[in-house]
């Protein structure tokens, strides 16, 4: 489904840049979502959210390394997402 009709960004690659431990900043800046009209913010950061939140922390700390862990830190501390700056 598109996210921002603006920038024709979907909810799947959202998800797909959140998963790999990016924050919504981030993807904002390199997907261009919510860069212009704006109205799709709110249901992009849900998407980033939901996509923290369904994630196991159990497996996320299996998986090993860095960013993992930030990750899974995160979702414990039920904190907004900023784990590629680990
Ligand atoms: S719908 Fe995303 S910036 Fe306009």
């Amino acid at each position: 489904m598109i996210v921002c009709v603006c920038r024709r960004v979907s909810d799947r690659e959202i998800a797909r840049h959140a998963r790999a431990g990016m924050s919504f900043d981030e993807i904002q800046f390199e997907l261009g979502v919510a860069t212009q009209c704006g109205c799709c913010e709110d249901s992009a950061r849900d998407v980033v959210a939901q996509c923290c939140s369904s994630q196991p922390v159990a497996a996320l700390y299996k998986e090993t390394g860095p960013k993992d862990a930030a990750l899974a830190k995160c979702c414990q501390e039920g904190t907004s997402c900023h784990c590629s700056q680990a």
